[in-house]
């Protein structure tokens, strides 16, 4: 069926026996009726990019460009149906245009014609598209507890990714972070299930309902991010019950959202590689949550279960088992044996031809709600390309939003009576510290190149921290001492030698990490580099107060030199806006009100959470250097009166309202994020201290008093079982909002 589907893109009638059936499921089984064993295999692979460029992968020559004899390989000879990824760095729009055109033009001369599926990780904005809007990564999206503007965000995102000719975004991450030592923690929307759950359907909506609509990925499904080293793809043990309790239900809403596909956990979870987890892959992804999408494998993972995993005997072995797993499209992505093999496997008998046709279907259906037999895959005209002005507002208000200040203490410059922050006066202000100075240090992992690191593929024109800074308190107040990250004590006593309170008012200094991702972010410990101790307790001794600035994916310890820090402001991987959202929470000009998505340990080996259990309290309690939900304002709000005003005791099926009064005890207005707790007295499982139920967020003005009431179901009071299975029992339930507490009896039958 030669270059049936190029006849869709250039608009040619389509032949009388191939005219378009009128369903979705019709189509697709009468173009899977046309296909042959081995066009089936090609539909089921993905290479990268490079495979199909002029180079090695990995090495591709420069100027980046399509290779045509490797594309007729790949596209005509292998059949391959989808490919992934830049080969290196960013191109600008004119480039994946002459990327995406070439490739998809040699696909229409492919057996089937069927158009190849392009998918990208643009995982905070457009991060492999030159000059594209780039927002928070996704913890500090998640600090923003502002699910609308997150949709919003993402719709976006969608905009300009769609614009550059890609039509799936792997994206959004929903492994839920409960280790800080993991290398992927700031890929993940925080440790809560519920909030993850939250902002990954209000990402997966932003992407796939939106006026550019794009097919999300949920990644990685599952367990990937509890690895008991904390280092990238190691193993993990979670019992299922655990599995149920913490890590499914973001992928379990996510699903009921529509997500139209789900990459797969690279790691293993109780000495099962996931690829190869028929359980986690069919009976529940499948047959339990009812996904009926595309699952495509991560990064040469299939592979990995003879190569790494040691699972299979060798690569044949490999795909009979991760195809009998519920794998449906393998990110190869630098070999082309695996569509050959695969064909193997079918014409043996060693897989029925009945289960690779599911996948195709499965893969035929994202590119039909893509429209890609429609437009032949073809990228949208240049000249549509979206208008960046008009996008990049949502991405400053969410990089405004993520900042989170944690600490406010010492002495305004002015108003004695009043914390340092925000920054008064006139006096000289030092800016040091090695992410003061450093784009790709805001920005992170996935930007411009996979590990974030390369200047060069920056976004031009957007500032660093010290240059916003310097914009919004003027130069001539503004000293900057340089560091780098492996500054040393020479470098120290350089900047102390001059400082004193008498020259300067005081110094912000930033902290942090610069970019890295998977494997390559693997630690030690998380406690916070040497060098950086080292310099706030040098400034410390001068005399000069110090505001402590955080730029970076995970909480690093640091609780020996936070007492010498007056005031101290996460800013997590903020995206290009980011440092003016720093500058402009220092001067005040905006009034803070991120709040902390994870539990900010104190002590390098303390891995609890918001939702650890009682035991976990023993000694000195819970008490770690930032709890879960923490956040302070310029102008702060008191809560008191929690009422449960639908009395105190409730039918299972019932939603319990509560109420509480907020008074804005400063002048200016403050978005508030009330943060409702549940916590079950007593269950058949070890209950949580803390349950994260509801969570709201009111403007509230200076000087204003209101109150304000949040819902939760009896429904979401539950938990999973002895048996796996989730249960609501009856009981006393207590719900807390800061220090304000109360409690109501859930009665009925289990
Ligand atoms: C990587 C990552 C995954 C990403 C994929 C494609 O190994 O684990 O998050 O989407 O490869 O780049």
């Amino acid at each position: 069926m030669a270059g049936l589907f190029g006849l869709f893109a250039t608009g040619c009638t389509v032949p009388p026996n191939t005219a378009p059936v009128s369903s979705k499921d019709a189509f697709i089984d009468s173009v899977l009726s046309t296909l042959t064993i081995e066009d089936k295999a090609g539909e089921m692979t993905q290479l990268t990019l490079d495979m199909v460029c002029v180079g090695k992968p990995g090495k591709v020559e420069e100027p980046h460009r399509l290779d045509p004899d490797k594309l007729e390989h790949v596209l005509v000879d292998l059949k391959v149906g989808s490919i992934l990824n830049c080969a290196g760095h960013a191109y600008p729009p004119e480039q994946w245009h002459e990327f995406i055109s070439g490739i998809q033009s040699k696909a229409a001369e492919k057996p089937s014609g069927i158009p190849v599926l392009y998918g990208i990780d643009a995982i905070h904005g457009t991060t492999y598209t030159t000059g594209g809007v780039l927002g928070p990564q996704q913890l500090g999206l998640a600090a923003t507890w502002d699910t609308t503007l997150v949709r919003k965000f993402a719709e976006n995102a969608a905009q300009e990714v769609l614009a550059s000719g890609i039509p799936w975004n792997f994206s959004p991450v929903l492994d839920v972070a409960r280790d800080a030592r993991w290398p992927r923690f700031w890929e993940t929307f925080g440790e809560a299930p519920k909030l993850v759950s939250d902002m990954g359907v209000s990402m997966v909506k932003g992407y796939q309902e939106g006026p550019s609509p794009i097919a999300a990925c949920l990644k990685h499904y599952v367990g990937y991010s509890r690895p008991l080293s904390g280092k990238d793809r190691t193993p993990a043990w979670i019992p299922e019950r655990q599995l149920r309790e913490i890590f499914l239900p973001p992928f379990a809403a996510a699903v009921k959202a529509g997500a139209a596909t789900v990459m797969v956990n690279s790691g293993e979870t109780n000495g099962i590689p996931v690829h190869a987890d028929r359980h986690i892959l069919t009976d529940i992804l499948r047959d339990e949550l009812g996904f009926k999408g595309l699952v495509v494998s991560d990064w040469e993972d299939i592979r990995y279960l003879f190569k790494r995993h040691m699972v299979a005997t060798d690569y044949k072995d490999a795909i009979e088992m991760a195809i009998h797993a519920g794998i449906d499209m393998s990110m190869v992505p630098t070999d082309t044996l695996f569509p050959v093999l695969l064909a193997e496997l079918v014409h043996e008998g060693r897989i029925a031809e009945s289960r690779i046709d599911e996948s195709v279907r499965r893969i035929l259906g994202v590119k039909y709600d893509r429209s890609l037999f429609e437009t032949g895959g073809m990228p949208p005209a240049l000249v549509d390309y979206p208008d960046k002005v008009r996008l990049e507002g949502t991405a400053a208000r969410a990089a405004l939003e993520s900042i989170t200040l944690l600490k406010n203490e010492g002495q305004h410059a002015i108003y004695p009576d009043q914390p340092i922050l925000p920054i008064g006066g006139s006096g000289r202000i030092l800016v040091t510290g090695p992410t003061a100075n450093s784009l790709n240090a805001l920005n992170g992992g996935w930007t411009g190149t996979w590990q974030g690191r390369n200047p060069k593929y920056n976004t031009p024109g957007r500032p660093t921290a010290v240059e916003s800074i310097r914009a919004v308190f003027g130069e001539d107040r503004i000293a900057l001492a340089e560091l780098d990250m492996e500054f040393g004590q020479a470098d120290i006593d350089a900047i102390v030698r001059s400082l004193s309170p008498r020259t300067t008012q005081c110094a912000v200094v930033f902290l942090g990490e610069m970019p890295y991702t998977e494997f390559m972010g693997n630690v030690e410990t998380i406690e916070l580099f040497q060098n950086q101790q080292d310099l706030v307790r040098a400034i410390h001794a001068t005399g000069v107060p110090i505001i402590g600035v955080y730029v970076g994916g995970r909480p690093r310890t640091h609780h020996h030199i936070e007492p010498l820090m007056d005031a101290f402001i996460m800013a997590y991987l903020p995206g290009d806006y980011g440092a003016r959202a720093i500058a402009d929470v220092l001067s005040g000009d905006f009034n803070p009100s991120g709040r902390l998505p994870f539990t900010w340990p104190r002590h390098p080996s303390s891995h609890l959470t918001h939702d650890c259990k009682h035991t976990e309290l023993n000694g000195d309690g819970f008490n770690p250097q930032y709890t879960f939900g923490s956040g302070l304002s310029y102008s702060p709000v008191q809560t008191t009166e929690l009422k449960i005003l639908t009395g105190e005791t409730a039918n299972m099926g019932d939603t319990i309202t509560v109420e509480v009064t907020l008074e804005n005890k400063g002048i200016r207005s403050t978005t508030e994020t009330v943060i409702l707790y549940s916590q079950d007295r007593v269950a058949s499982i070890t209950p949580s201290v803390d349950e994260l139920a509801a969570y709201k967020q009111v403007v509230v003005p200076g000087g204003a008093t209101t109150t304000v009431s949040l819902d939760v179901s009896t429904r979401e009071l539950g938990l999973i079982g002895r048996d796996n299975a989730y249960r609501i029992e009856p009981g006393t339930f207590g719900l807390r909002v800061k220090d304000q507490t109360a409690e109501f009896e859930l009665i009925g039958p289990q």
